[in-house]
């Protein structure tokens, strides 16, 4: 990364609401124990998050990949009274962390952790979302957009991630898994059924809106 990047991002950090000791806790261990940490969402995402979750007040939200589950717990905290949240991980060893953290949160009420691989999850969950984060593998972004589409209510947000894959999709020649993201971002700019923002915060993050 560079200087001025590594700068801008510590002075947007130091000039935005600080985490809590629990996402700070969660964090310094996932940064510990955890392979890949830097999958985390950290401060800067988890608190757009928090907000775009508050604002829209979701009754039922859907998260495909929740790593160690500092994004569950950022959407979760903007959830309307009474709502509820599921989120999907494929990876066994990750399951302890996840609910040590959601419980610490005091979410577990609240939230639903499925263990296993969410193409076969989605299905057995009922009901439509206010609020969904794709943030698994990026080759299924756009099976996961056409699976929930319909299951996403109108006026409801669709969030995935990574999207501008470290500047990689505005190349011209673009390698396999650039290409996918990109073809994603395309897909979802020609889909008539939502409106779409990318924002360029940390990897991307695309904002898609139903109409
Ligand atoms: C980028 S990380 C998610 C980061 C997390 N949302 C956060 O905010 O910290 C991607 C996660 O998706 C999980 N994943 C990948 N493919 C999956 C699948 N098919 N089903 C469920 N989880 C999957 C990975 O194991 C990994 O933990």
């Amino acid at each position: 990364m560079e200087i001025k990047q590594r700068k801008l991002n510590a002075y947007t950090e130091a000039h935005s609401s600080p985490p809590d000791s629990v996402l700070l806790e969660l964090e310094r261990e996932t940064n510990f124990k955890a392979l890949s940490p830097q999958m985390i969402s950290g401060p800067i995402q988890g608190q757009l998050l928090y907000f775009l979750s508050s604002m829209l007040q979701p009754k039922s939200i859907l998260e495909v990949g929740t790593f160690t589950g500092y994004a569950t717990i950022c959407l979760a905290r903007g959830l309307a009274k009474g709502g509820s949240m599921h989120t999907i991980e494929v990876n066994e060893e990750l399951e302890s962390i996840i609910r040590k953290y959601i419980a610490k949160a005091g979410l577990t009420e609240q939230i639903q952790l499925h263990m296993g691989d969410a193409r076969k999850i989605i299905p057995s969950i009922d009901g439509d979302f206010d609020l969904i984060l794709i943030d698994a593998a990026k080759k299924d972004n756009a099976a996961y957009f056409d699976i929930l589409i319909d299951r996403l209510r109108p006026g409801g947000l669709m969030i995935a991630d990574n999207v501008l894959w470290d500047g990689k999709v505005t190349q011209v020649e673009k390698d396999k898994k650039t290409k996918m993201i990109d073809d994603f971002n395309k897909k979802i700019q020609a889909d008539d059924r939502v409106e779409n923002l990318i924002l360029p915060i940390r990897d991307g993050i695309l904002v898609i809106r139903k109409l």
